[in-house]
């Protein structure tokens, strides 16, 4: 059954500066599906992403958040939305892995040995295992992202969104992210990746949406979507495929 999560409608961004980042986005966001939005930097990725959590306010339109204004759900969406930032170092708070993966499901008052049980099973699921006691500010930039996957999957966020989850990991930590998704959404979470990187993720989403100047371009099932891509969408159609070591040129 269908389950509308977010509705967006006529969404629009102005900053100060008198830069638009966002004009006029209509998008519904079902519930339980994976959903990739691409476009290229600066495309407006970032700032939905924001401004749909509640963490940036917006110039006109509306947003629903399951079916009832935003503004009005901030504190349901805190609890059953869970961001993973680019930037995995400004979301690390606790001084040890365990701690920080802990701070989440502690915010939800949950009994402790609950909390205990999410986080063993919240770290070892996101590829820390062994590092429960490591100082957190010392994991790489992989392991950090993956510490904020774990906070989330302790918490039991029925939503994730990920915004640029696979930059800087090498192909090990790319895999281990895609294992996580894959996980997530075969236990029908909904699944949110803002990427430009279609080559890695593409396989798991069920839609595809591009963005590009802060408006949508493409949406549909992925083979259609891309059907409709065009060189100034900055968005590269992974499906060209490398045959010899000659063809390995994005040029
Ligand atoms: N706080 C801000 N003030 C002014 N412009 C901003 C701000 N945040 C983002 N922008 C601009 O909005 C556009 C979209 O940014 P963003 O959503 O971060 O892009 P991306 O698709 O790479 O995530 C960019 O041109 C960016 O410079
Ligand atoms: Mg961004």
């Amino acid at each position: 059954m269908y389950r509308s999560l977010f509705s967006i409608r006529r969404l629009s961004k102005k900053f100060s500066s008198g830069h638009t980042a966002i004009l006029g986005i209509d998008l519904e966001i079902e519930a339980g599906k994976c959903l990739v939005i691409a476009g290229a930097n600066g495309s407006g990725k970032t700032v939905l992403m924001k401004i749909i959590t509640g963490l940036m306010d917006y110039s006109s339109g509306e947003v629903l958040f399951e079916g009832k204004p935003l503004e009005q759900m901030i504190s349901c969406l805190r609890k059953s939305v869970g961001l993973v930032f680019q930037d995995a170092d400004a979301q690390i708070i606790g001084e040890t892995v365990g701690e920080d993966a802990a701070l989440g499901p502690k915010n939800l008052n949950l009994p402790k040995n609950i909390v205990q049980e999410r986080v063993d099973s919240a770290i070892i699921a996101a590829g820390l295992a062994g590092k429960t006691d490591f100082p957190a500010r010392s994991l790489s930039g992989g392991e950090k992202r993956r510490l904020a996957i774990a906070g989330i999957l302790a918490m039991g966020c029925q939503t994730i969104i990920m915004d640029e989850p696979f930059a800087n990991l090498d192909w090990h930590g790319v895999r281990s992210v895609l294992q996580i998704i894959l996980e997530l959404k075969q236990n029908s979470k909904t699944v949110i990746i803002l990427t430009h990187e279609l080559e890695k993720t593409l396989a798991f989403a069920d839609r595809l949406v591009v963005i590009c100047g802060g408006c949508v371009v493409c949406d549909g099932i992925p083979e259609e979507a891309l059907d409709g891509l065009k060189p100034e969408y900055g968005v590269r159609d992974p499906r060209c495929s490398y045959l010899s070591v000659r063809d390995c040129s994005w040029l």
